[in-house]
């Protein structure tokens, strides 16, 4: 796991997942170093992970006031019932469909939840973290949000894509994925919201179009290396997400043509 410091108040933890024939996914967590800190996301739970630990390297667990779900996938929970620990001062923040689905794995602490919904605001004592359903998402619980002090866009799962090796994923610089970047993104698109296919292209773009307007300092998605300078090409090909074909997944046949490329001759 590789840390860096996109912009002066916010660390990023950067891991990865591989995605057999896809890539390796970016998994990101930020440190927003707000008056009243904020963990976004909380990594991986694979055999091997010790996030609290890895946490520590960035900010005491103890200090963390506010932990921000963006949506409750296993992709962004791996080290949220040990942080929850860490961290007896931190509210949980999250929206009531996500309280729900998390409901169905272990009993959330409802006195340690904090619920906001898209176009609210959580107040973190130096700035306002305003809350915001990205264009493209696979949860109905997700919600990004808007550091109004830092001027980061935080996009949960949209933006992010499959890099071509675990160095450009933990690289910390989008840049890193040269020309390859928005054929993935694109890719990524169809693979974690195939809806975008089979809605109105002018609605969906009016969707897009509000995150010009605000265009932020960086774009810190989830699964993506942190992107600064970068607003009018990501914000393009999120754009463009509706026009590409629609991925489908390799089937039986496929794995065992897979498999057998492994079998002793
Ligand atoms: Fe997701
Ligand atoms: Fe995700």
């Amino acid at each position: 796991m590789q840390q860096h410091r996109p912009l002066p108040d916010v660390t990023v933890l950067s891991d990865h997942a591989e995605v057999p024939g896809l890539g390796f996914l970016p998994v990101n967590t930020f440190v927003v170093h707000a008056a009243e800190p904020v963990v976004v996301d909380t990594g991986l739970s694979t055999p091997g992970k010790d996030f609290v630990a890895e946490l520590a390297s960035v900010i005491d667990p103890a200090d963390v006031r506010w932990i921000w779900i963006t949506h409750p996938d296993r992709d962004h929970t791996g080290g949220l019932w040990s942080l929850l620990e860490a961290a007896p001062q931190a509210k949980l923040v999250t929206t009531f469909l996500g309280v729900g689905i998390m409901s169905c794995e272990w009993e959330v602490p409802m006195h340690r939840v904090h619920l906001l919904n898209p176009g609210q605001r959580l107040d973190v004592g130096d700035r306002q973290l305003v809350a915001l359903r990205p264009p493209l998402f696979d949860s109905p619980s997700t919600t990004g949000f808007y550091d109004d002090r830092s001027g980061a866009l935080f996009s949960s799962d949209c933006f992010g894509g499959p890099m071509p090796s675990p160095e450009v994923a933990e690289s910390g610089d989008a840049r890193a994925a040269g020309d390859t970047l928005r054929d993935t993104q694109l890719l990524w698109a169809s693979v974690d919201s195939p809806w975008v296919h089979h809605v109105d292209e002018a609605a969906y773009r009016a969707t897009v179009d509000p995150l010009r307007a605000l265009d932020p300092s960086a774009i810190l998605s989830t699964h993506l290396p942190p992107a600064v300078g970068m607003n009018g090409q990501l914000l393009d090909t999120a754009a463009a997400a509706p026009s590409v074909p629609p991925f489908v997944g390799p089937d039986q046949q496929a794995l065992e043509a897979l498999l057998a490329t492994f079998e002793p001759a």
